[in-house]
């Protein structure tokens, strides 16, 4: 089974054939979409669920990432709304992730209890996806480098300013915590990141999102690679 997991302004997908689910783990109830015709072995993950009311740091990261595991994913591809600090990626750009770093201090694991497991991610994301969607679109910016604060707030302009002293290209408040899970469930996965926005005190003026028809334009972009990508 394959996965696309998705946020902010992707609740929905469009074009593809699913059916709405809710599974049931330890750790809480996930409502997800299952492919049927066409898109059967597909699984789509809406993460703040399908309306949207889980803020990031609400999100039940280990009940999502346990739904993919018991239905059998071993691929996803990820998709991340990211504010922009370097001009690495540039808002209404869409690139890979290639690293994080994680300033939730929400310390997501499956490893708290029982035997202590220290997993490595010095190589979190899957070597063939990213090829596979460098090859589908060239000029995919690679290597991206996405911090992760907890949020729901947006940064603040010394935060900003301190991560981009670091070298930080974007920023999110969501992957840390999730890429940490998939990478403990050895679930093969692919972190795209489409920006909507200069963060804070890095453009002009105030944060302002871009367009709402840049922001679709990109949707399009991404979920025509993913079916590529996944082969769907
Ligand atoms: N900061 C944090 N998360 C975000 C941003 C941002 O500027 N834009 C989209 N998600």
């Amino acid at each position: 089974m394959k996965a696309i997991i998705a946020g902010t302004g992707f609740d929905h997908m469009e074009g593809l054939s699913l059916t709405r689910r809710v599974v049931e783990n330890r750790w809480g109830s996930v409502e997800l979409f299952l492919g049927t015709q066409d898109d059967e072995g597909l699984l789509f993950l809406p993460r703040h669920g399908s309306d949207h009311f889980r803020a990031p740091h609400m999100i039940d990261y280990r009940a999502n990432i346990q739904a993919l595991t018991d239905l059998g994913v071993t691929e996803a591809v990820a998709i991340y709304a990211v504010g922009s600090i370097s001009d690495r990626l540039k808002p209404g750009e869409v690139g890979i992730v290639g690293d994080w770093v994680d300033f939730t201090g929400m310390g997501q694991t499956f490893y708290d209890e029982g035997e202590v497991v220290h997993i490595s991610v010095d190589e979190p994301f899957s070597r063939d996806l990213q090829q596979r969607a460098k090859a589908r679109m060239p000029s995919l910016q690679e290597s991206v480098v996405y911090v992760t604060t907890k949020g729901p707030r947006l940064e603040t302009k010394a935060e900003i300013a301190f991560f981009a002293r670091q070298g930080f290209d974007v920023v999110g408040m969501t992957l840390a915590s999730e890429a940490t899970l998939l990478a403990e469930r050895s679930i093969a996965t692919l972190a795209l990141a489409y920006s909507i926005n200069w963060a804070a005190g890095v453009g002009e003026g105030r944060v302002t999102f871009i367009d709402d028809d840049q922001i679709e334009a990109m949707k399009v972009t991404i979920t025509q690679l993913c079916r590529s990508i996944l082969s769907i």
